[in-house]
């Protein structure tokens, strides 16, 4: 990628990984990423917004070729997709400061080894002038590390969010040009990585009203060029009012669980609640976290082996766990062979789940006449409260 000025001393620097398919050796990536870092130069000073993944170092560094001097680094997070070459820039520019926060100082110290008497740390809302150009730095911890900050950039009113925002989409447009497919890869990088931490971004969202910007600049994806369409999109996904929508995620190993699966999403669909069924044997689990960013009830399908659930569903659990959607029911139902304990150990896989459980519904071998009608049931307890909610008509 080449360096791309979008304001008058102004750059997009970083890397499109078009072929990464995982990060953090979990999270699926069906559409690659980019690492985005920002050159911003003044009249007196030049600093670097955040770097690259370590695999994309010789990259950073070619389009830094031409650039004599930095001043300033700055590291909103530590993580090293974004601080990966921080070592190599600043061994290049030995005039070059680390600005980060108190806890971003730790980190770098910890994860990248910087001397520590070159970090210069910010508190909140303090500025740095490069001449022209004023860099205000707003501490937005937990987006998604302790550490984190963002940058307002007040002259060019361009906010610089780093992981806040961001999606995981290779591309080569600069700004946003199909606002249909990057909604949806915002969304999947918020269910997957912001949404255990919704409560304290809708106070960064409260911070950053506050401030007029026309461009929001992540280190992931494309540019946005209208803030509204991410600040509106997060500002639904953050809300605690779930939609009408029930998420089905199950295995089954012989087809006595699936049939329990169709029963119910059919009682659902005849009672107007949207469901949305994934088969965790072979669903990107992306798509199953952004269905989990709106729903009000999780139903969880198993069927027993060695008396607990499915590994798949023990696997689907415990990220449905961290990552802590807004659900306010949740249910278990399968077929089991001959004993089973599939719902106790589904539900002490769930604690951070604030939701109410409703009766499971589990099944000896093949469903009889009788299991059909208790998934019956299950529909029928679903339906009033998500109409207790307003979520549904009377
Ligand atoms: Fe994109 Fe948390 O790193």
């Amino acid at each position: 990628m080449r360096a791309r000025a979008f304001k008058p001393g102004v750059h997009l620097l970083g890397a499109v990984d078009w072929d990464r398919r995982l990060f953090d050796s979990l999270i699926p990536l069906p559409d690659g990423t980019s690492y985005n870092a920002y050159l911003v130069q003044g009249s007196d000073k030049t600093a670097l917004l955040d770097t690259v993944d370590p695999t994309m170092v010789a990259v950073l560094l070619e389009q830094l070729d031409r650039v004599e001097h930095i001043d300033y680094v700055v590291c909103h997070h530590a993580e090293q997709d974004h601080s990966g070459a921080i070592p190599e820039v600043m061994d290049r520019y030995r005039e070059a400061v680390l600005v980060t926060t108190s806890k971003g100082r730790d980190l770098a110290i910890d994860h990248l080894h910087v001397a520590p008497e070159r970090i210069q740390t910010v508190e909140h809302q303090e500025t740095l002038s490069l001449g022209g150009k004023t860099l205000e730095f707003l501490h937005t911890p937990w987006v998604h590390w302790p550490e984190t900050m963002v940058t307002y950039l007040r002259e060019d009113r361009i906010l610089f969010s780093c992981d806040f925002f961001g999606s995981h989409l290779a591309t080569t447009d600069l700004f946003v040009s199909d606002p249909g497919v990057v909604y949806e890869a915002a969304k999947r990088y918020y269910a997957e990585i912001m949404m255990p931490f919704r409560q304290i971004i809708r106070k960064h969202l409260d911070l950053l009203g506050s401030y007029a910007f026309d461009i929001v600049a992540p280190s992931h994806g494309p540019l946005y060029g209208t803030p509204s369409f991410i600040l509106e999109g997060y500002a639904d996904w953050v809300s605690d009012t779930p939609k009408n929508e029930a998420v089905i995620a199950y295995v089954s190993m012989h087809g006595s669980t699936r049939k329990l699966v169709e029963r119910l999403v059919a009682e659902l669909e005849a009672r107007d609640i949207t469901v949305r069924q994934f088969d965790l044997a072979v669903t990107d689990l992306g798509k199953l976290a952004i269905a989990l960013v709106d729903a009000a009830t999780l139903v969880v399908g198993t069927p027993t082996v060695h008396v607990g659930p499915h590994p798949l569903v023990v696997h689907a659990a415990n990220l449905a766990n961290a990552i802590r959607p807004k659900l306010r029911f949740a249910s278990v139902i399968g077929s089991y062979g001959w004993a089973t304990k599939a719902v106790e150990n589904v539900a002490g896989l769930i604690p951070n789940l604030k939701v109410e459980v409703l009766d499971p519904v589990l099944c000896k071998g093949l469903p009889r006449e009788d299991d059909y009608a208790a998934i019956g049931r299950l529909a029928e307890a679903i339906r009033p409260r998500h109409q207790a909610l307003g979520l549904v008509g009377a």
